[in-house]
């Protein structure tokens, strides 16, 4: 069985060929270089990107896959979430190739793409586990009980963690994408500004991270000669540990020894390797995507319409793109 799947939710374009559990190509067209002068993803000009760079990306992986259109067997696409314009030329074009070569079609949950990222690398995580699953658009924890079904025990109340590195990122002039500019820049900084904690010590799940980042800007406005790797070392510390207290928290009251940890801002460093640290204080296996699939990319759609396919698990050419899509709504 040979798959080949395509991501375009927001601004990167990938494309990948899966050949059951193996990743043949995966590739992606970054249009940092489009968005980065409007501080921002242009929604209309990511989906005319994405149209052009789809076809150039899909002769690419085919190439490196040593396979031809015909040896495909199904053609994957995100549904949602995401930008309506992108997520359509996506899905038009798997339906499209789906429709001209008589093969299958499968619409895939981009969170859940996000979530089996991490199935990626590792084969023997075990269910029921602790998802966090902290991308620029959703940070939510869950509790994944099997392949299919998942309960939403917390949630961000206001700015999702990646919106949040992305804001900060702005505040500290470094541009856009945020997430990464702000880690390289902390790097090299002192994390002692004692920034906010929201909702800590606090008997919920949930996270909010808007009054963090307000807590940034009147220090930037109160202390302009402060140093910008130590403003950025300091938020990261403050959102890092946010989001591993609370994780590990349901990992705790819900008697779960597994943890994954999945989105764009997994690729964090500082994350990675404090989670290893909340993890051996409690005899908790912690398990991160390669960095290469935390970050949108369509090797985790793939994988993800793998196990749909498994499970018998096709979709209907009329399925249409859902902005605004949830884990628990749909596959
Ligand atoms: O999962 P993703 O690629 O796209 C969405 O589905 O949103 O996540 C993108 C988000 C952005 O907000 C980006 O700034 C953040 O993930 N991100 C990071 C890092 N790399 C990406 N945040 C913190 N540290 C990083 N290294
Ligand atoms: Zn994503």
């Amino acid at each position: 069985m040979i798959l080949a799947s395509f991501e375009t939710s927001c601004d990167d374009t990938g494309v990948a060929i899966l050949e059951e559990e193996r990743v043949l190509a995966n590739n992606l067209a970054s249009q940092v270089n489009v968005h980065e002068k409007f501080g921002g993803v242009v929604p209309e000009l990511a989906a005319r990107k994405h149209l052009e760079a789809l076809p150039v990306l899909l002769d690419k992986s085919l190439d490196e896959a040593g396979c031809s259109l015909d040896d495909i067997d199904c053609f994957a696409a995100t549904v949602g979430p995401g930008l309506v314009g992108s997520l359509l030329i996506g899905l038009s074009f798997a339906k499209g190739l789906a429709i001209a070569s008589k093969k299958r079609f499968i619409g895939v949950n981009h969170l859940l793409g996000h979530l089996h990222a991490v199935f990626l690398a590792f084969s023997d995580i075990k269910y029921p586990f602790v998802l966090l699953l902290a991308s620029g658009g959703h940070t939510e924890i869950l509790i994944v009980e099997s392949w299919e079904k998942y309960l939403r025990v917390g949630k961000t109340r206001d700015d999702a963690a990646g919106e949040s590195f992305d804001k900060v990122a702005r505040m500290l002039k470094l541009g856009y994408p945020g997430g990464p500019k702000l880690e390289s820049l902390a790097s090299s900084g002192n994390p002692g500004i004692p920034f906010p904690r929201p909702l800590s010590g606090k008997d919920s799940f949930d996270f909010s991270f808007s009054g963090l980042k307000t807590a940034v800007l009147y220090h930037l406005r109160q202390n302009p000669e402060e140093k910008k790797e130590d403003i950025a070392a300091s938020f990261q510390a403050a959102i890092v540990e946010s989001l591993l207290e609370k994780t590990f928290l349901a990992a705790d009251r819900f008697n779960i020894s597994t943890v994954v940890i999945a989105g764009g801002v997994a690729s964090n460093t500082l994350l990675r390797s404090e989670a290893s640290l909340y993890a051996s204080k409690r005899n908790v296996k912690t398990y991160f995507p390669p960095k290469e699939f935390c970050t949108d990319n369509a090797a985790m759609i793939g994988k993800a319409a793998l196990e749909m396919l498994k499970r018998g698990i096709y979709s209907d050419l009329c399925e249409n793109a859902v902005p605004f899509l949830g884990l628990n709504e749909s596959c």
